[in-house]
């Protein structure tokens, strides 16, 4: 059977944030599988913040995207036609998809999925890459303890709104930080915060003070910028900083703001450490069975931002996250289930 296959390659490395000009879309005939291969038919994709970073020319923990190739993304898909032993037609499975309607794999990286258990754009979130950020980042590097203060910036996000539910179902007390009034009513009211700072409207510093008069113990960081550094005055001793992400940095044309404040961290004893969520991918599984028994029992509570429009919409729908415009994980819907 012949498909035509819609795709967005990258055309250009952007400076600042990704202009129109810096994408390529493209229609091609879907390739048919060959022995050992299988054509997945994209249903939804994951639009990240780190596909900002993956445009760029440079070294990082994964090597750029080539001018010319497919746009790399994760996404969820149905198996339409297989060559493959351990995939069948009818298979649903999370992977690399890129920005494409169909996906020819040889299934390296790919993960079965059943939507009978969850439906299909939570594995992309909470069951998904920004989960096993959340789980890990947290637990591994945060270690927080029962009664400390957790800190967590993009709250309202796909990665912050998971770091802080597990955080109170680990005893803590959980202080968000996101922009705008409604998002942190959100953080509060649905993702079970203790309070919620809006850096757009409050001075982070200050609010801190108020919501965590004995410091932070540990400092999930999303964003980087001036929010670290306001972070970075409020540290407990022997408080654990969480690099997870610096979205705030993401589209600068000028050299990345570092903390200015980081002096805070000798006189505190305290720590910063990076995370990269693909270290942890041997532990994927008890991650996800422990966070799928906390989603059964409603102690966990996943929030998928779904942006209907298809391959064609991915160039303006990816800004919206570094426009603050999704609330949880942010989903483009491909095609129907
Ligand atoms: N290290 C890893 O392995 C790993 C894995 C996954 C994700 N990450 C990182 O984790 C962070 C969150 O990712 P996500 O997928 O959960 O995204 P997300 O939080 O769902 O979406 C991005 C959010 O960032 C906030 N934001 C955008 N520009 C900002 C700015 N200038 N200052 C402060 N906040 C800003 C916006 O929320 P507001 O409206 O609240 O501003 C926006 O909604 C990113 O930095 C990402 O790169 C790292």
């Amino acid at each position: 059977m012949s498909r035509s296959n819609s795709q967005y390659r990258l055309a250009a490395r952007p400076v600042g944030l990704p202009k129109p000009t810096d994408w390529e879309y493209a229609e091609e005939p879907a390739a048919e599988p060959g022995e050992g291969e299988l054509l997945i038919q994209t249903l939804y994709l994951s639009l990240d913040p780190a596909m900002r970073g993956w445009m760029n020319e440079g070294k990082s923990y994964i090597p750029p995207v080539g001018i010319g190739e497919v746009m790399r993304a994760g996404g969820v898909g149905r198996v339409v036609a297989s060559r493959h032993p351990r995939f069948a037609v009818g298979d649903h499975v999370s992977g690399a998809l890129g920005v494409q309607e169909y996906c020819l794999s040889d299934g390296r990286g790919l993960t079965k999925v059943d939507p009978a258990l969850a439906p299909l754009p939570v594995y992309l979130g909470v069951l998904g890459m920004p989960g096993m950020t959340a789980y890990f980042g947290l637990l591994d590097i945060g270690r927080p303890q029962p009664g400390q203060t957790v800190v967590v910036s993009g709250a309202a996000g796909a990665v912050g709104s998971v770091v802080g539910q597990i955080a109170k179902l680990h005893g803590c007390r959980v202080i968000g930080i996101a922009g705008g009034e409604r998002k942190c009513r959100l953080v509060v009211e649905e993702f079970g915060f203790d309070a919620c700072i809006d850096y757009k409207s409050q001075d982070v510093r200050t609010a801190l003070r108020e919501a965590a008069p004995d410091g932070v113990d540990v400092y999930f960081d999303n964003v980087g910028g001036d929010i670290l550094d306001a972070v970075l005055t409020r540290l407990a001793r022997g408080a654990r900083i969480v690099i997870c992400g610096a979205i705030s940095q993401y589209n600068a044309t000028e050299p990345v703001k570092g903390p200015a404040n980081y002096m805070s961290l000798l006189i505190n004893r305290a720590s910063m450490t990076g995370m990269v969520v693909f270290d942890y991918a041997d532990r994927y599984g008890e991650a996800a069975a422990e966070m799928s028994g906390w989603l059964a029992a409603g102690k966990l509570r996943s929030l998928e931002d779904v942006v209907e429009g298809g391959v064609k919409a991915f160039p303006e729908t990816l800004l919206r996250l570094f426009r603050g415009e999704n609330t949880g994980k942010l989903v483009l819907k491909v095609a129907d289930e």
